[in-house]
């Protein structure tokens, strides 16, 4: 089957920022594909560029068989977009907000009741369509987002930070949601949270400062980046000690990449059987006082570590 997204040598400079460095991808039709990388690292400007919101520098894209960078209307009807920062109407209820997204694709009558029918049910709406939008919740919301960009029945549907400003709760709403469109629809969304991808996409790629570090199967990227990490809890009041030992650390030619997120380290290792004792030699001598040491399953937080050491991985949520 054709792809449904491909990027060939995409280039976008911002005067003299890079935000896009020769991205070559593409995207299997009827994947969920998930798109992670640090604040900063590119993935909203690909969106703009995949949904014909802003042009390419150079390089070129074909979305569900179209370029576009020709935008038109043929691109509307086939693709959605659902912004980072969208907002809602609150003064408007639910079933309201979606009639009138139905009218601007020019749904009318009963087909466009019809179809608000439909993208409620889907979204799990229906109690909710006669309420008006400043009563939901966060995850309703997003779920209704969700709903606004079904509505013109895209073969792509492009979804920038989807889950990322939301509770746990809310979260889990919109990610479960995700997972029932698989198959229905191809779904290209952006995060920076590991653990959102990892539970919902099939197929992920990693940017990183424009550039395409990663693009696998999830299952292909867990074996080959995802080996065995060790959790470090240090004991309060240890940050000076616990820089040190970051630095003692990474000397180990046995560490793959280090990870720190408040007093937790994550230590990514090359080889968990000589590098479990050679971590607690070092803990030690170092005279930091530990709370916890323990092996841990890999996330994909810990690939994002080993294929961009130099950098601090983004934040885990709370
Ligand atoms: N309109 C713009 N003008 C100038 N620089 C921009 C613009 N949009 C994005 N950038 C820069 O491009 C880079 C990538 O940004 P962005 O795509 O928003 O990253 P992400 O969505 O991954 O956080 C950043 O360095 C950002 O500052
Ligand atoms: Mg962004």
């Amino acid at each position: 089957m054709e792809a449904a997204i491909v990027c060939h040598r995409l280039v976008k400079r911002y005067g003299d920022i890079t935000a896009l460095d020769r991205l070559d991808l593409e995207v299997p039709t009827g994947s969920l594909f998930g798109f992670l990388g640090p604040n900063g690292a590119g993935k909203t400007t690909t969106i703009r560029l995949l949904t014909g919101l802003a042009w390419p520098s150079s390089g070129r894209a074909v979305v569900a068989g179209l370029d576009p960078a020709r935008g038109g209307i043929e691109l509307r009807q086939r693709i959605s977009h659902q912004d980072q920062q969208s907002k809602l109407y609150g003064w408007m209820k639910g079933r309201e907000l979606l009639e009138f997204v139905g009218r601007l694709f020019g749904f009318r009558g009963p087909d466009l009741r019809s179809r608000v029918d439909e993208v409620l049910e889907k979204t799990g709406l229906v109690e909710a369509a006669g309420r008006r939008v400043a009563g939901y919740s966060g995850g309703m919301r997003q779920r209704l987002n969700l709903a606004q960009a079904l509505m013109n029945r895209p073969q792509v549907l492009f979804l920038d930070e989807p889950a990322s400003s939301l509770d746990p709760a809310g979260r889990h709403d919109v990610l479960d949601l995700l997972a029932d469109l698989r198959g229905q629809v191809t779904v290209f969304m952006s995060s920076h949270i590991l653990e959102d991808v990892e539970k919902v996409c099939d197929r992920v790629g990693i940017i990183d400062r424009g550039r395409l570090v990663a693009d696998a199967t999830m299952t292909e990227l867990q074996a080959r980046f995802a080996e065995p990490v060790f959790a470090i809890e240090l004991e309060p009041g240890q940050a000076a000690a616990g820089a040190d030992l970051v630095t003692v650390l990474e000397q180990s030619a046995l560490v793959g990449g280090i990870g720190r997120n408040g007093a937790v380290l994550r230590v990514a290792v090359n080889d968990a059987s000589r590098a479990g004792p050679e971590i607690m030699r070092i803990l030690a001598s170092s005279g930091v006082h530990v709370a916890r040491f323990e092996r841990i399953r890999p996330s994909l937080e810990d690939v994002f570590l080993r294929l961009v050491p130099s950098q601090r991985p983004p934040e885990t949520r709370e």
